[in-house]
């Protein structure tokens, strides 16, 4: 096992799927794979690998925030040998035009996290990137699917609560929509050489103050796993 998650070698399939909720994980393993085995409950961030249309793919809790995120990320990675890592959550629409229930790829990530720069060093703005092949397959994935899907740059927010950041102007400079997570993952797939992607759903409007409804909760989650599913077991 590694520090924080407590599976053997090989339990893990290649490709995980990263929600941060690790009740979503768990809801995502008993209702969309074939075969499941929990390999994780350390600190209740569960994990577990199972089938999909015969695939073995795994699905971890990645816990809220750029940290949390990293540990898990890295030691997926690094303990565990996985090669691609499918963020699949929630984010709040940044710009009118994003409906609640859209479903949003993540191409690239801003972020006011000190991630980058503490990576870089002073006077380096690094952008982190998608993996563009995963990408271009959740892309065509969707349209296969009838899922319409935007692309775009993802604002990764260090707090969820916060005044002073001008998310007007990270729209209109073309930010789609803001979470907490990506930048974190792009960064951490970009320096161990893996694919990253996030796929998200829209669960509410910071324009207009729209929030999703159960049943748009339910049916956008749906899409969104359908997309995730599939474009990992391609992957
Ligand atoms: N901000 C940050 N993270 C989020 C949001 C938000 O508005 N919605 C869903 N995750």
């Amino acid at each position: 096992m590694s520090t924080h998650i407590g599976a053997e070698p090989g339990q893990i399939a290649k490709t995980v799927l990263f929600p941060g909720d690790p009740l979503r994980a768990k809801f995502i393993a008993e209702n969309f794979l074939d075969d499941v085995v929990q390999y994780n409950t350390v600190r209740n961030m569960f994990g577990y690998t199972g089938k999909y249309k015969g695939h073995l793919i795994s699905v971890q809790g990645s816990g809220m925030g750029i940290p949390s995120l990293s540990i898990y990320a890295t030691e997926l990675i690094k303990f565990y040998g996985v090669q691609t890592i499918i963020r699949v959550g929630t984010a709040g629409g940044m710009r009118e035009d994003v409906k609640i229930g859209d479903v949003i790829l993540g191409q690239g990530s801003t972020t006011d996290s000190a991630v980058t720069a503490n990576t870089f060093g002073a006077g380096i703005y690094y952008a982190p990137l998608s993996n563009f092949e995963l990408l271009d397959s959740a892309y065509h994935v969707a349209q296969e699917m009838n899922v319409p899907v935007r692309v775009g740059n993802i604002f990764a927010a260090d707090r969820f609560y916060n005044d002073e950041i001008d998310m007007k102007k990270l729209a209109d400079y073309g930010c789609v929509a803001t979470e907490m997570e990506s930048a974190g993952l792009f960064l951490i797939g970009a320096k161990y050489n893996i694919k990253t992607l996030s796929i998200l759903t829209c669960s509410d409007n910071l324009v207009t103050g729209e929030a999703a409804s159960a049943k748009e909760r339910e049916q956008s989650f749906t899409d969104m796993m359908k997309v995730s599913l599939e474009t990992g077991i391609r992957a």
